[in-house]
């Protein structure tokens, strides 16, 4: 037990989803009110993976909450390349297609570079295209990866400071990691930190995270961040999502992020939880992504 944080924040994610769609949803009753626009988003599911089945199906649920449109191609998993391609293209050039999606991972016989680069930068919601990311890398963001945009509207939120702080993320992924460094480093809204990228390659990684002000942590492995990691007043952001098998559990499992929850608990100044911190930021960031290109499209 620590001295000093014995009000330790937690950052829950439906807070500031709650805050940011019910704005969306003035934007996207005047984009229907006024042009006759409703976002549409076209996802594309190529195989049956059951997590990917699932992201996809709660895409699906929050478009039609927030009376959006979004439809689903769902491809076999010995799609070609090319089919694959030509859809996109179709989709690109389809004026009633606001945002394109393909859902990750693709079956490993197709090219994921080449099949996101297909993809047409002013409908890349995702923010996976290498133009979207050179525009973060340059300080003029237009679709910023779900994601790491989340983090940056919960650290809004909830008043959490990036200026002049220490920022260390662990991931280098380009859905997570390079993103993140790309919005927390620059000099923009709940930027201007000094960021540490760090990876499974990183040796001596409790050096690095121990000096942590702010800790974001996408490296896929359960509980793997523990008290001992991390110094007193620590801000940590989790977006591990993991299966762990529990007995104990009505289901055979739970869900945990990287962190280990209750060990870091009482030791951090802020932390999300895991369900229910960063995971319910990234449909609603998709959601803003969509009704941003809605509107562009105007
Ligand atoms: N798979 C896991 N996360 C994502 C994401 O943010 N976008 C897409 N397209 N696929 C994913």
């Amino acid at each position: 037990m620590n001295n000093f944080f014995f009000n330790t924040i937690l950052l829950k994610g439906s807070n500031v989803s709650n805050h940011i769609r019910k704005n969306l949803t003035l934007q996207i009753n005047e984009l229907k009110k006024t042009y006759n626009i409703t976002p549409k988003l076209s996802a594309i599911l190529v195989g049956d993976n059951p997590a990917s089945q699932l992201y996809i199906k709660s895409k699906e649920k929050a478009f039609k909450k927030m009376d959006c449109i979004s439809e689903t191609h769902n491809l076999p998993i010995n799609t070609t390349e090319s089919n694959l391609i030509e859809l996109i293209k179709g989709l690109n050039n389809d004026n009633s297609v606001h945002g394109i999606l393909v859902q990750l991972p693709l079956p490993k016989s197709l090219d994921s570079k080449k099949i996101l680069h297909s993809i047409s930068p002013e409908k890349d919601v995702d923010g996976f295209h290498p133009m979207n990311i050179g525009y973060l890398y340059q300080g003029e963001p237009k679709y910023v990866p779900c994601t790491p945009g989340g983090i940056i509207e919960i650290l809004d939120f909830y008043d959490i400071p990036t200026e002049r702080c220490h920022a260390v993320i662990v991931g280098r992924s380009n859905i997570v990691g390079k993103p993140m460094y790309g919005l927390l480093a620059q000099n923009l809204r709940k930027g201007n930190a000094t960021v540490t990228m760090c990876h499974t390659g990183t040796k001596d990684l409790s050096y690095f995270t121990k000096q942590a002000d702010l800790l974001i942590i996408a490296a896929g492995i359960p509980e793997f961040i523990k008290g001992d990691m991390i110094s007193e007043g620590t801000h940590i952001i989790d977006v591990g999502i993991n299966r762990v098998n529990d007995a104990s559990e009505k289901k055979g499992y739970k869900i945990v992020g990287d962190v280990d929850f209750f060990d870091c608990f009482d030791k951090s100044a802020s932390i999300t939880p895991v369900p229910g911190g960063v995971g319910p930021m990234t449909i609603t960031m998709l959601l803003s992504n969509t009704v941003t290109s809605a509107k562009n499209s105007i």
